[in-house]
């Protein structure tokens, strides 16, 4: 079986559910702050902050292991072990936060990316404590087997997201499918006013479901679709959120600005897609965005 293959298995498996959710628990309880949530989720960014952290530890610790080769280069090589080190702890929250507010099968395989993260910072640790008593070899030993175990980590975090989909905008996906060409969503007046209502456009193998919000003559439209795990917007709420007017999803909260489609809040970091309207003899035409052609 393929490394992949392995990974999958572990994604369906629920041997470890009894441990992994009280963790999922205590994570939600100590990120409670939505502020905190939000910051860490990159609701704030538009983008998912985890994967544009991970750069600091990663980036430092390959560059060390490079470093650690010159002998002359080895003490920048602890400076560099060091940042990583710091970078880690920003990098390991942000990742929790997402985790926390994943799907089943990204909890599992999570479980194992955060077990071999947390395995990798400890050998790191161990590297800067041995250099810094003048045990050189033993601190090299102890960096590159920690490379090698974030090497390991980084492959599980891209089956995440590349298999399981973790992180990625599903509004995007679900977007693709629409054929770029304006859809009648019928009358203006049959949309219940301040609160979404199911409509479908045409997709290029089977109807693609969009939300309408209308509010007095103006109506925005988004695929129906939430970012974050595909949750169905057309069943959410209008709320305001932050000084916005949202569309709120039913399944986590995350509240996308009817204007823009931004998140206001999370754990969605993605945008939603969003639809553009006309009016034509008082019918409601929606039209998705050139991008997705
Ligand atoms: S599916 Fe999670 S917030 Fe919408």
């Amino acid at each position: 079986m393929s490394l992949m293959g392995i990974l999958d298995r572990v994604g369906d498996s629920p041997a470890f559910d009894k441990v992994i959710e009280p963790v999922r628990r205590a994570v939600q309880g100590a990120l409670r702050p939505q502020a905190v949530n939000d910051f860490l989720h990159g609701t704030w960014l538009g983008h998912p902050l985890h994967p544009v952290l991970v750069h600091v530890p990663v980036g430092s610790w390959v560059s060390a292991g490079l470093l650690d080769l010159i002998p002359p280069l080895r003490p920048a090589a602890t400076v560099l072990i060091g940042a990583g080190v710091a970078g880690a702890v920003p990098a390991s929250l942000a990742g929790a936060a997402d985790w926390a507010e994943a799907d089943i099968g990204v909890r599992r395989l999570g479980a194992l990316h955060a077990a071999a993260n947390t395995a990798a910072l400890g050998l790191y640790v161990g590297s800067l404590m041995a250099r810094g008593r003048g045990r050189g070899s033993l601190g090299r030993v102890l960096a590159y087997a920690g490379l090698g175990v974030a090497g390991g980590s980084a492959a599980i975090g891209g089956h995440m997201s590349y298999a399981q989909s973790a992180g990625v905008s599903h509004s995007a996906s679900a977007a693709r499918a629409l054929i770029p060409e304006w859809i009648d969503l019928g009358p203006l007046d049959d949309l219940p006013e301040g609160r979404p209502a199911l409509r479908t456009g045409r997709g290029r193998s089977a109807a693609v479901p969009v939300a309408a919000v209308r509010r007095g003559a103006r109506v925005d439209v988004f695929v129906a679709a939430c970012s974050h795990l595909a949750g169905p917007l057309d069943e959410g709420t209008v709320e305001d959120v932050r000084g916005a007017q949202c569309l709120v999803c039913p399944r986590h909260g995350s509240a996308f600005d009817l204007g823009t489609g931004q998140p206001r809040r999370g754990p969605s970091a993605n945008a939603q897609e969003k639809l553009e309207v006309r009016m034509e003899a008082g019918r409601v035409m929606a039209r998705l965005a050139g991008r997705h052609g």
